[in-house]
């Protein structure tokens, strides 16, 4: 028994005396660098699958498969405990996003550490301690005996990169995943002092842009002036995609915007929001966005378009005085309600062509997208997750609106039917996709105890 004083729940005495061991183990399952986006890392994707399909084994599942896809492998687990019983289909993913740039990280990206009751390493939130945290729980119902609907898991490791792969996977094996709700903790409360459970996440065009000026490399003294330099032309036009109120210029670009009322915006506004806190926390003066719109509306419910990153010619230590042939651009929309991914990849290509001057010739070239999803409010589901909040934090969580992407969520509607719950426990601050990512160690505990919670709720309301 650890210093922890005894209480009457077995569950919770479970959690409290098992603290050490569930950490050592995330702790492992950390340590595998399975970035999904580098083809370098491919065997450790793996790994972290096999790791992970051990430890739910071990907890108590029936079977548990690591499936090859034509891209990263999906793990799939359950454990049937009675038919009669709801079923919960658990959905992560065990794949990471870079760790670069490295030399910004305090302490190794992959060597877990702990500083300020947090767990400082790639994945430590995103989505890995949050998985954890689902097969830990697992684990305490089955030990205890508590275990109130059954199980079924499928993680994923191709989530940072587009869930291609996992799409023709659900196609391909609606009767093994059928189940009554999706949970997934992949997402951010407002803070632990106010739970909150989202009910909104944006859809995603992502592309690459590649503009071409002369067929070679240029001295810039013999050829500046006289022939269009691509990085200046790809700058221009990268500008010209918003307008003065940062409105997004594309033709269309707008047209299926799903409006919300007066009412409904009223009521995000009474989201607790702190604007200075936000702009001190990043180190900015001002912040910016769509004219009209707060900053969680321009997050929660408009669309946006940023270049995430741009380069082209002499990029190297020095000066090399050079004309360059070509430039490059990744560009993401962020896409809401009713705005289609491959309806604005096109919109966007044939701007972006159109708005190119005859001195360059442009490509573009898409990478992977999605749709936006909204989750309901009034299922037996979200009743059983806020209840869940409310007994295990003793308050009532705020729905919310985020502005990041899962894709697979409006995938699991379509394809499913099912519904789904946004159960995420991070933080703003646990900086996922940064350097120094992080997760509170409160926030990994409870967590446990609140998807518990969640299982014995949505149970009962199920009856
Ligand atoms: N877990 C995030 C999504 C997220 C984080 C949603 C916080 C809401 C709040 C997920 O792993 C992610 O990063 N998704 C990608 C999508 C993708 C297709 C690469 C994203 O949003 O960029
Ligand atoms: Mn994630
Ligand atoms: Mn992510």
């Amino acid at each position: 028994m650890s210093m922890m004083s005894k209480t009457d729940d077995p569950v919770k005495n479970f959690i409290d005396s098992n603290k050490q061991r569930f950490l050592d183990e995330l702790f492992d399952l950390i340590r595998i660098p399975s970035i999904s986006a580098d083809s370098q890392y491919k065997k450790e994707v793996r790994k972290a699958a096999e790791y992970l399909k051990e430890k739910i084994l071990d907890a108590g599942a029936d079977k548990a498969g690591v499936y090859d896809t034509a891209g990263h492998p999906i793990l799939f687990a359950e454990k049937m405990a009675n038919p009669s019983l709801p079923t919960i289909l658990v959905y992560g993913h065990y794949d990471v996003q870079p760790a670069d740039p490295v030399e910004l990280w305090e302490t190794p990206p992959f060597e877990p550490t702990i500083r300020n009751e947090k767990i400082y390493a790639r994945g430590a939130c995103d989505d890995k301690g949050q998985v954890y945290m689902h097969v830990k729980a697992f684990e305490t119902m089955m030990q205890t005996s508590t275990l109130a609907c059954n199980v079924k898991f499928i993680l994923e490791g191709e989530e940072e990169i587009g869930s291609n792969n996992l799409e023709i996977f659900i196609k391909e094996h609606k009767d093994m995943l059928a189940a009554d709700v999706v949970l997934i903790s992949d997402t951010d409360i407002l803070s632990n002092d106010t739970p909150s459970i989202t009910t909104g996440l944006r859809g995603l065009s992502y592309l690459e842009v590649e503009v071409t000026g002369p067929n070679r490399d240029l001295h810039s003294g013999m050829y500046g002036g006289a022939v269009a330099n691509p990085i200046n032309v790809l700058c221009k036009m990268l500008a010209s995609l918003k307008d003065e109120n940062n409105r997004i210029t594309i033709p269309g670009f707008y047209d299926k915007v799903l409006q919300y009322s007066d009412d409904k915006r009223a009521k995000f506004a009474k989201a607790p929001f702190n604007i200075e806190k936000y702009k001190k926390i990043l180190d900015i003066k001002e912040v910016d966005g769509e004219k009209g719109f707060s900053t969680i509306e321009r997050v929660g419910i408009r669309p946006s378009l940023d270049v995430n990153g741009i380069w082209g010619g002499y990029m190297g230590e020095g000066a090399k005085t050079v004309l360059p042939s070509k430039a490059h651009a990744k560009i993401s929309m962020r896409l809401v309600p009713n705005q289609k991914n491959e309806e604005i990849t096109a919109l966007f290509t044939k701007h972006f062509e159109s708005i190119a001057p005859d001195t360059v010739k442009v490509k573009v070239r898409p990478h992977h997208g999605g749709e936006a999803a909204v989750t309901p409010i009034d299922s037996i589901a979200y009743k059983a997750a806020s209840e869940a909040f409310f007994e295990g934090w003793g308050k009532y969580p705020i729905p919310t609106m985020e502005g990041g992407s899962i894709p697979i969520v409006s995938l699991f509607d379509k394809i499913l039917g099912l519904n789904t719950i946004l159960f995420g426990f991070g933080l703003k601050e646990d900086a996922i996709h940064s350097p120094n990512e992080s997760y509170g160690l409160f926030n990994f505990f409870k967590g446990i105890e609140t998807i518990v919670l969640f299982y014995r709720h949505f149970a009962r309301l199920s009856k």
